[in-house]
C-alpha cells in the first residue's frame, strides 16, 4: 500500500518551513506530488527523488507569487500559503484548482490566517497575503471542520508569537500525519486527532525524514475491486485502524477480511444480498472519497446502495459512466441511488471527471463482461501510481493506451 497522498501533499508545503533537508519517504510519483515539486522550485526552493524519497530544500529567494497555472492545477497550491508566508512575509497565490467535486472556497484558509493577523487581498482571482511582522496566536474556531483550512492553520500556528487554540478542526489522519511531522521537526502541537488543537509557536523547525501514513483510499480501492470482481488479494502496509466503516459496510455483502501483523487478506465469498445505506461526513463519519469506492465495489451485489453525500456538492459524477454499462442508478440532490443492473451491455468508452470517480469507473469497468475504455486518466492519475500495473497484478486485463 502506497503512502497516503492526502498526507504527502500537506507535508509537501510544510517541508518548506523547516531549515535543512527533510525527506517523504516512500512517496508515490503521483501527478499532484509532481505539480508540488514545481511549486516548490518556482519559489526559488529545490526538491528531489532518491529512490523512493521525496527531499526538499528551502532556498530563500525574493519570489513571492506562485505561477498561476501551477496554482490552478491542483487544490493543494492553497497549502503553500501559510509556509511562504512564514518564509517570506508576503506571498501570493491563484486561487485553487482541483477535481469538480464542488464549489470548494478557500474563506476558512482566509478568515483564519487574518485573525492570526495576517493581511488578505483578493483581486482578479489572486490572493495575496502578507504579515511582515509574523503572526500572532490567537483563538480559531473554523465555520467547518475543512482538512485543508486546518492544515493551514496548523502550519502558521506553529512559528506564529504565542499560543493558538484551533476548535472545530479536522480529524482526519492525514491531519493528524501533518501534526507528526510538525513536531518531529520541533513544533508544539497537541490535540491532532481531536476537534480542538492547541500550537505553542516556536521561532524555527528542523528538517525531518519522516514516512507518512499510508493510503486508506487507494486500500478502500482495492478492497472495492474484490468486493466487486470476487478473487482474494493481500495488501500490506494496510491501514487497518482507519478501514473498520468500509470493512464493515462490505462484510454484509460477501467480503471476508483477516487482519495480520500490518497486512491484510481479503476474499470475496459470495454476493450476499445486503442493502447498504450511509452518509458521507467529516471524519470519523463515511468519508466523502470513499463513496464512488463502495458504489464501485456494489456493482455487482444484489442489494440496493443509497448514498447521501454532505460534504461536496458534485460527488456523483460517476453515475452517468455506470449508466453506459447497464448500471441501474440515479442521483437526486445530493443522494445516490444503485441496484444491479438494468442491461448487461458489453463494451463501452467511460469518461473520468474526478480522481475518486475515475477510481470507481475502473473498478465497475473491471467487474463485468467486455471491454471499456476510460478516457480522463489524468484525473486518476492523481491519485493512483501506475493504477493499471496494480491491477494487472492482480490479474486484470487493463492497459495504458495513448490516444493520438
Ligand atoms: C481534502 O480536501 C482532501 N484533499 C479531499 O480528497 C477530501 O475529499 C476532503 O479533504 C474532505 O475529506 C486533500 O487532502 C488534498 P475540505 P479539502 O476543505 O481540504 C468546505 C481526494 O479525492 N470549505 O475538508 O479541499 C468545502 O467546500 C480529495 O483525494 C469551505 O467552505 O476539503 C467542502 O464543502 C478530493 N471553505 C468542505 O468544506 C474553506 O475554506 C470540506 O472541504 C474550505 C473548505
Amino acid at each position: 500500500m502506497p503512502v497516503s497522498k492526502n498526507a504527502v501533499l500537506p507535508i509537501l508545503a510544510a517541508s518548506l518551513m523547516v531549515d535543512g533537508e527533510s525527506c517523504i519517504n516512500n512517496c508515490p510519483k503521483l501527478s499532484d506530488v509532481y505539480a508540488c515539486i514545481k511549486i516548490t522550485e518556482s519559489t526559488g526552493s529545490v526538491a528531489f527523488f532518491e529512490n523512493d524519497s521525496l527531499c526538499v530544500i528551502y532556498k530563500d529567494s525574493n519570489i513571492t507569487q506562485v505561477p498561476e497555472e501551477l496554482c490552478r492545477a491542483m487544490r493543494s497550491s492553497v497549502l503553500y500559503l501559510a509556509p511562504l508566508l512564514y518564509r517570506k512575509g508576503r506571498v501570493t497565490i491563484s486561487l485553487p484548482g482541483g477535481c469538480n467535486i464542488g464549489n470548494r472556497p478557500v474563506d476558512i484558509h482566509l478568515a483564519g490566517l487574518e485573525k492570526l493577523g495576517a493581511k488578505v487581498e483578493i483581486s482578479d482571482g489572486k490572493i495575496t497575503v502578507s504579515a511582515l511582522q509574523g503572526l500572532k496566536g490567537t483563538q480559531i474556531k473554523l465555520r467547518v471542520p475543512s482538512v485543508g483550512a486546518t492544515q493551514t492553520l496548523i502550519m502558521a500556528a506553529a512559528t506564529a508569537k504565542g499560543l493558538t487554540v484551533l476548535k472545530n478542526c479536522a480529524r482526519e489522519p492525514e491531519v493528524v500525519d501533518l501534526v507528526r511531522f510538525l513536531n518531529l521537526a520541533g513544533a508544539k502541537i497537541a490535540g491532532a486527532g481531536r476537534n480542538e488543537i492547541i500550537i505553542q509557536g516556536v521561532q524555527s523547525l528542523a528538517g525531518v525524514s519522516y514516512t507518512p501514513v499510508a493510503d486508506r483510499i487507494v486500500a478502500a480501492t482495492l478492497l472495492a475491486a474484490v468486493n466487486a470482481c470476487k478473487g482474494v488479494c493481500i495488501i500490506n502496509n494496510y491501514p487497518a485502524e482507519y478501514m473498520q466503516q468500509f470493512e464493515n459496510l462490505l462484510k454484509q455483502t460477501g467480503l471476508g477480511i483477516v487482519h495480520y501483523s500490518d497486512s491484510a487478506m481479503v476474499y470475496k465469498y459470495a454476493h450476499v444480498k445486503n442493502n447498504i445505506n450511509v452518509h458521507t461526513g467529516f471524519y470519523p463519519a463515511f468519508s466523502t472519497d470513499m463513496g464512488p469506492l463502495l458504489s464501485g465495489a456494489m456493482v455487482n451485489n444484489k442489494g440496493a446502495l443509497n448514498i447521501c453525500e454532505t460534504v461536496f456538492e458534485n460527488r456523483f459524477s460517476y453515475c452517468s459512466e455506470f449508466e453506459k454499462l447497464g448500471i441501474k442508478c440515479s442521483v437526486n440532490d445530493r443522494c445516490y441511488t444503485q441496484n444491479g443492473y438494468k442491461n448487461h451491455s458489453e463494451d463501452a468508452t467511460l469518461k473520468a471527471q474526478d480522481l475518486r470517480a475515475g477510481a470507481a469507473l475502473v473498478v465497475a469497468a473491471l467487474a463485468k463482461q467486455g471491454c471499456c475504455e476510460i478516457e480522463g486518466v489524468e484525473f486518476i492519475d492523481r491519485g493512483y501510481e501506475k493504477i493499471e500495473e496494480v491491477f494487472s497484478a492482480l490479474g486484470a486485463d487493463i492497459r495504458r493506451i495513448q490516444l493520438d
